[in-house]
């Protein structure tokens, strides 16, 4: 008798995410229940003998585990490194030597966001934030040690809960008559649930390429972003008004111009991302799920 079909090791393969309890870990083990979601207690990534009792041969792993508070970054220097350089290098070490794969996720932060057109995964980057210095020195560890890794940039992403930007605008139209918010910061809105299905069709796309954007299409400044949310609840979009972000002074200084192209995640054969304001449109309408 002859054997049956060999089982694809993309489709059986083991799905692992670390950073499971942050937004986008949530939204993967949402859409991909039968995954193993590790959050920051129950594997640090920064614990290399940790990390090697929890992974195994063949295993795909999604690294959604970052250090993500941007400001406190400027000051919290080792923490930021460690999180974000030291940590995705012990997984990146530990996938190559065991034989599985590693997908990664970085930042449009890496950019230092002197463009007026997107961001394509071979522009020159130059972050000018600790975050973002980091999280490229975690990209470039990934791919240095790890050659069955992909690196996948993405930014601005919400899912309309807690204290994400989209969240925080719902809560401001109740609570104030008029928001300012920062017209001199534009990027690309992406919602978590949009970029955890794209990062599941990677999962299955070993032969994709190495570093790929992800984002929702189109761009916004924040101030668009928050009229669009003003509007998507039904509120007077005109109540939000625009300002410069010097009105608002930060630790890290945000780029001015981030948005990523698409152009890598659609020539690489996977779907596109759709626009950011039907995303945002099906955020709202679940906000109250
Ligand atoms: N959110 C955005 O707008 C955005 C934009 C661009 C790129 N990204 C990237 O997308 C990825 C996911 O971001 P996110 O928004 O889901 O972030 P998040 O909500 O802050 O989640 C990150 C998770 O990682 C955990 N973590 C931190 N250090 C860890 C460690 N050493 N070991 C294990 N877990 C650790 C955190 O736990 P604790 O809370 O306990 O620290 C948190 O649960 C990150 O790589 C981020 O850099 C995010």
């Amino acid at each position: 008798m002859t054997d049956p079909t060999p089982p694809d090791p993309a489709v059986s393969a083991r799905l692992i995410v670390t950073g499971a309890h942050g937004q986008v870990g949530r939204e993967l083990l949402r859409l991909a229940p039968a995954a193993l979601g590790y959050g920051r207690g129950d594997l640090d990534i920064t614990d290399a003998a940790a990390v090697r009792a929890r992974l195994a041969p063949g295993d795909v792993v999604v690294n959604c585990a970052a250090y993500t508070a941007v400001d406190r970054a400027e000051t919290d220097t080792e923490a930021a490194y460690a999180g974000n350089a030291t940590g995705p290098a012990v997984l990146a070490a530990t996938c190559a030597d065991l034989g599985a794969r590693l997908i990664h996720l970085s930042t449009d932060y890496v950019f230092p966001g002197t463009h007026d057109r997107p961001y394509d995964t071979c522009d020159p980057t130059g972050p000018g934030t600790v975050y973002g210095k980091s999280k490229l020195a975690g990209e470039q560890a990934v791919l240095a040690q790890c050659a069955d890794a992909h690196v996948v940039r993405t930014a601005w992403v919400y899912s309309g809960r807690g204290s994400d930007f989209v969240a925080t605008m719902v809560r401001l139209e109740r609570d104030r008559d008029t928001v300012d918010v920062v017209d001199d910061e534009v990027g690309s809105p992406t919602y978590a649930p949009d970029l955890a299905a794209a990062l599941l069709e990677l999962t299955r796309r070993p032969d994709a390429p190495r570093v790929l954007h992800a984002t929702n299409a189109g761009k916004a400044s924040r101030f668009e972003l928050a009229r669009a949310v003003f509007a998507g609840i039904g509120a007077d979009p005109t109540r939000v008004r625009p300002c410069d972000s010097t009105a608002f002074p930060r630790p890290a200084r945000r780029p001015a111009f981030s948005v990523l192209s698409p152009r890598s995640w659609a020539e690489a054969g996977l779907t596109p991302l759709r626009d950011w304001r039907s995303a945002l449109g099906d955020a709202l309408a679940r906000r109250s799920d």
